[in-house]
Order: C-alpha cells, then structure tokens, then sequence
C-alpha cells in the first residue's frame, strides 16, 4: 500500500490522542499492523487513514493521492473505497448473514437489489459461509458472525481493508478462525491496515508494525525489528507485558 501520513494530530478535549504522526509505506508493504498499549491512538489512526475521522492537523496521501478532509463528498468516496471491521457488535441483530451484506451493498454502493444478492452469496461462499446466509447473528457463533462481518467489509472489493482488534472480543479458537481468514486474505492479495493485541498473528502477517504510545509512532519496522528487542523502552515494556506468558 502507498500510504503517508505527515504530522498527523487529534485531540478529544483536553487528550491528545494523536501527536504529529508520521507514516511512510511503500507497494512491498501489503499488512500495516498498529500495536500499543490501549489508549495509545491505534484506532484514532486507522480511523482518520480510512476516513472516518478527521485529523487537527496533518496530512494522508494513499496511492499517491491527498485525501480531501475539508470536503464531505471526498471524504465519503475515500470512505466507500474502503471496508472496515470493528471489534463487536458489527452486524444488524434483526438482519440475516445476507441481508447484513446486500444492505450497505445498495445503501452505500448503489448496487440493484439482484446485484446485491449476487455479490453478497459470492462474498460468503468465498469465506465458506453459505450455510450460514439465512441466519441472525444470535445464532452464530462470535468467530462465524465477525467472519461474515469480514465478508461485508470485503464484498465491494475494497482497495484497503481496515480491521480494528477484530478479535479482541472472541475466545481463542474462534480467534483462531477469524485471523486464518485475515491470512487468506493476505494471501489472496488484499491490502490491510489492523490493530491487534495478537502478537504472535502480527509477527506472522504484518510486513510493517507500528508501535504507538500515548499518540506517537514509538517505533515502527518490519516484525523482525520490533521483536528483536531493539530500541524504545515502551515498545520493550510492553512486549514483557503481552508477551509474558
Ligand atoms: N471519540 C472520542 N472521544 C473522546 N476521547 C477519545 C475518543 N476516541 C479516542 N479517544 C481518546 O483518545 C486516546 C486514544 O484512543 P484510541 O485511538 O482509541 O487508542 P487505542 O485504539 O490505541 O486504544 C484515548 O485516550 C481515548 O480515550
Ligand atoms: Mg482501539
């Protein structure tokens, strides 16, 4: 992914969530992984790269071009180029697997009802969810509903693909099948932006980890600097911290 950020601030009042962050990645980089304790501005960042949020301050260029934050019309249309995920409650409780798909297919990308149908069973049949189309979310498993939440994030084909702790809610085999569909997405080519307390994922799929800390990139590189112990003290406090057992 071409992406730069430059001077990038966000406040929420009296917190500084974002401190002139700077971020430079290259076409060879297709998984950014942000890592850090809570509350260190992970998703304030993936949310302003994805426009959903708008920066103080500071600028975002993806593919080479600037994304407009002073205008609503731009902003929604950087938007519709991506998907996003979220850690919980993604999916509509009342609406089907399928119908949480077609519904922003034609609410937000102006797909007819037919092509909306289309796309969303050949978005769920990619991810061996078929079975589960006609099913409310209540009686899907946590792993199952944030995997069809994963198939309505990509079912528009999104150039970027952002997933904020799309786990963090689940229990460990369920963690287990979520992440294996973010590496066959990987595999099959999607670009990704994702925050995670999974660090033994982020050194496996990540081809660059940012580090943020209380609003600044601490540290960033490729998984085998970060976790070769180099460098900045929060970064190595906070691997002894998740990493401990
Ligand atoms: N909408 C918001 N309103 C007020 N404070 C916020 C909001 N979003 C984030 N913050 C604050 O900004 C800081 C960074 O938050 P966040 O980006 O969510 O960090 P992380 O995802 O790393 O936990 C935190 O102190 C958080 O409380
Ligand atoms: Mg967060």
């Amino acid at each position: 992914m071409r992406v730069r950020a430059a001077r990038l601030s966000k406040r929420y009042g009296e917190t500084e969530a974002l401190s002139e962050v700077g971020l430079e990645l290259s076409g060879d980089v297709a998984v950014l992984v942000l890592i850090g304790p809570s509350g260190g501005g992970k998703s304030t960042l993936l949310r302003i790269l994805g426009g959903l949020e708008t920066p103080d301050t500071g600028e975002v260029e993806i593919g080479g071009e600037k994304v407009d934050f002073g205008s609503d019309a731009a902003l929604l249309a950087h938007r519709r180029h991506n998907g996003f995920l979220f850690q919980s409650f993604n999916l509509f409780p009342h609406l089907t697997a399928l119908e949480n798909i077609t519904l922003p297919l034609e609410k937000v990308h102006g797909f007819t009802p037919d092509q909306a149908v289309e796309t969303a069973r050949g978005s769920l049949d990619r991810f061996g969810l078929d079975a589960h189309s006609d099913k409310l979310p209540a009686q899907l498993s946590g792993g199952q509903q944030q995997r069809v939440a994963i198939a309505r994030a990509v079912a528009h084909r999104p150039a970027l693909l952002f997933l904020d702790e799309p786990t963090s809610a689940l229990d460990p085999e369920m963690t287990g099948e979520v992440l294996d569909l973010i590496a066959e997405l990987k595999a099959e080519g999607q670009e990704i932006v994702l925050s995670t307390h999974e660090m033994g994922f982020a050194r496996e799929v990540a081809d660059e980890i940012a580090f943020l800390a209380a609003g600044e990139v601490a540290e960033h590189g490729p998984p085998s600097h970060i976790f070769e112990g180099s460098g900045d003290a929060r970064l190595t406090r906070f691997l002894s911290r998740v990493m401990r057992y």
